[in-house]
């Protein structure tokens, strides 16, 4: 195969690695979305066929209202067309393994391996590069199927993907580093579909057709499975358009790189899970109570130590989450709605932490 046909065929496979990733990230981040936002069903009647949640849409001038069942309609065969959504995952998993092996297999020479980092021979390096996805997969899939903590397990996934970002640093050139992470991490989230989530939910169907009540666990496992490919999204996005960006994977130590911008890109899918579920209460809680402390417990404490107050102005207290949640009504009217605290604007409140107040106040006003 000469370079131009493998030119024209890494162009027509990015174009549908491109496309295909465009389908299945948006579906997936449209389901993370409509859970996020789904209520208690109005309607008894639909509580009583098992619906678990609803939620109205407005798209594309018409309204949509989706209905959750976790276990399907109660006591109903499932009839009808289901549709699934798997193969946006398969074609995106599909056409990025096919341009790994025509730019980093066939091209092994060019632009896997890097004799300044290490002198592989053209079959060692690609029989690592493939054998390091497999051996990833099971690594991943061992520790979600042994850690029983979430949290403990999330600590573990990301050191295991910076780990693979410095061990693939000390084998290949920095370009292929990065992106074997990148293969790696969206390998993990296809088989996750592929092993995992559509198989449990293919029992499930086969138990609904034939009217046997469906075991949960299934469900629970594809959960936690998408869960996790939630997070991994930003991050492998991120590795995917960073080739473009030298400073990235060529940095010194690319592996940090990648575990700052890769940590950024997981609080930011989380804050946006959050923030649809309403879920970010608590967050705002903690932004508030620290924002106000800063900005005016100099002056509504016990013990003022504004210079020239003596005691709390209007006995206002702002120092402990408990007065602050009695206090937020007149918090609320101080400093977003007539702006008069803090007074003279001596502590310097700026105006994205007023809305910062706001938002807080719209949530509820939690003070924990
Ligand atoms: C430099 C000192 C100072 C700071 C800082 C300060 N305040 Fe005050 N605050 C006062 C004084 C003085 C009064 C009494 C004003 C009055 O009675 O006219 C007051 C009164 C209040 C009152 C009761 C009167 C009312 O308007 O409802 C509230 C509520 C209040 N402050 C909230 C806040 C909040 C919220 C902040 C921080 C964003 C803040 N203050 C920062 C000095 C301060």
């Amino acid at each position: 195969m000469d370079a131009y046909v493998a030119d024209w065929l890494s162009l027509g496979l990015r174009w549908l690695h491109v496309i295909a990733g465009i389908a299945w990230i948006g579906t997936s981040f449209h389901f993370v979305a409509l859970d996020n936002h789904l209520a208690p069903p109005r309607d008894p009647a639909d509580r009583a066929r098992g619906a678990h949640g609803e939620a109205w849409g407005v798209h594309g001038g018409g309204f949509y209202r989706t209905q959750k069942y976790l276990l399907g309609p109660r006591g109903e065969p499932l009839t009808g067309d289901l549709h699934w959504f798997k193969w946006e995952a398969y074609t995106t998993w599909l056409s990025g393994m096919g341009l790994l092996a025509i730019v980093y297999w066939w091209g092994a020479n060019t632009y896997l391996i890097d004799r300044a980092v290490w002198g592989l021979s053209v079959p060692a390096a690609v029989g690592l590069s493939a054998a390091s996805l497999v051996l990833g997969w099971l690594v991943y899939d061992g520790l979600c199927r042994t850690v029983r903590s979430e949290g403990v397990l999330a600590v573990l996934l990301f050191a295991l993907a910076v780990a693979a970002a410095w061990g693939y640093g000390r084998v290949f050139g920095p370009r292929a580093a990065y992106i074997h992470v990148g293969a790696l991490l969206g390998t993990i989230m296809v088989w996750n579909v592929f092993v995992h989530i559509i198989p449990g939910q293919r029992e499930m169907v086969d138990a609904l057709r034939v009217g046997r009540e469906p075991d949960p666990r299934p469900g629970i496992v594809g959960k936690q499975r998408s869960v996790h490919n939630t997070y991994f999204t930003l991050p492998v996005v991120f590795l995917m358009v960073s080739l473009h960006y030298p400073m990235t994977y060529g940095h010194r130590h690319a592996w940090a790189v990648l575990a700052v911008i890769g940590a950024a890109g997981v609080l930011i899918r989380r804050f946006f899970v959050l923030r649809q579920s309403g879920r970010s209460a608590p967050v705002l809680a903690a932004v508030a109570v620290l924002l106000l402390r800063q900005r005016c417990v100099a002056c509504h404490a016990e013990r003022p130590t504004q210079p020239g107050f003596a005691q709390a102005p209007g006995g206002v207290l702002l120092d402990t989450p408990d007065r602050i949640r009695t206090a937020a009504p007149r918090i609320h009217q101080a400093a977003v709605v007539v702006r008069t605290m803090p007074i003279a604007n001596l502590t310097g409140i700026t105006e994205s932490e007023r809305a910062t107040l706001a938002a807080w106040v719209r949530n509820g006003a939690r003070g924990d």
